[in-house]
């Protein structure tokens, strides 16, 4: 089944300007503008989504945030809320990035900032994926039981709104990718976890992607071998050239 490629670029804690925020939004729309079989979105940090809102008409870009507060309004210093980022015209939202579990997110607090997500009329970009590999295979009942724990709370009827990202945590900023034929591997398994929860029905139709330095150089083989959706892509998202290239590749594996 086709599913429309889809590829996020998770900006984390860059840059440090907005001028420069602005920047990169504008060379990537510029590229982005002209493709017809992808869809690309762009997570920044909290305070540069109203620079790039895409209430400004000129964007093609979908606009997701990195996090969200598992809490809805009220007195919670420092948080940000689902109905916040819903009014700034932001799409989708990134939970249970392993860079917030490292921080102290269990599956508990990743399935509440989803539930928020959801309710909030929001699409969430599930991440999961496993520290280390052994042997026996324990990794995979781990990841099992973290994708069933992550989307505990979602009713199937809203399964149509998630998208997993599957990240070998080891390849997070790593130099190297996952090779592709193991990523087939894990694809089916997310995928056929999905289906244990939400059926095969809901299971064909979700989008799985992968993440973990992907570059414009190793995507095309990611996609074609590993029969990902897209990807999640964190430093070459703000390396503008890089991020083109990568989008260009994608545009003509489709
Ligand atoms: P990377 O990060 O592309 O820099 O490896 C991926 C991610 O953290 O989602």
């Amino acid at each position: 089944m086709s599913r429309k490629k889809l590829i996020v670029g998770n900006w984390k804690m860059n840059p440090n300007s907005w001028e420069e925020a602005r920047m990169i939004v504008r060379k990537t729309n510029n590229i982005a503008k002209n493709l017809q079989n992808l869809e690309v979105v762009v997570c920044p940090p909290f305070v540069y989504i109203p620079v790039i809102s895409p209430r400004k008409k000129v964007s093609v870009l979908g606009l997701g945030a990195q996090s969200v507060s598992v809490d809805t309004e009220g007195s919670h210093t420092g948080e940000v809320g689902a109905p916040m980022l819903k009014s700034l015209g932001v799409e989708y939202v990134i939970v249970g990035h392993s860079e917030q579990r490292e921080r102290g997110d269990d599956d508990g607090v990743v399935s509440k900032r989803l539930e928020n997500v959801l309710e909030a009329g929001l699409k969430g970009i599930v991440c999961v994926g496993e520290k280390s590999r052994d042997e026996n295979g324990i990794y995979l009942d781990l990841l099992k039981e973290q994708i069933k724990k992550s989307l505990a709370n979602v009713p199937e009827k809203e399964a149509d709104r998630i998208v997993i990202a599957y990240e070998p945590i080891w390849a997070i900023g790593a130099s190297e990718a996952m090779n592709p034929e193991q990523v087939y591997e894990m694809s089916l398994f997310v995928r056929k976890t999905f289906a244990d929860i939400f059926g095969q029905e809901c299971a064909m139709k979700v989008k799985i992607l992968y993440g973990g330095a992907v570059t414009f150089r190793n995507a095309t083989d990611i996609l074609n071998i590993g029969k990902v959706d897209g990807f999640l892509v964190g430093r070459e998202s703000i390396n503008v050239s890089g991020f083109v290239e990568l989008l260009k590749v994608v545009e003509e594996c489709v």
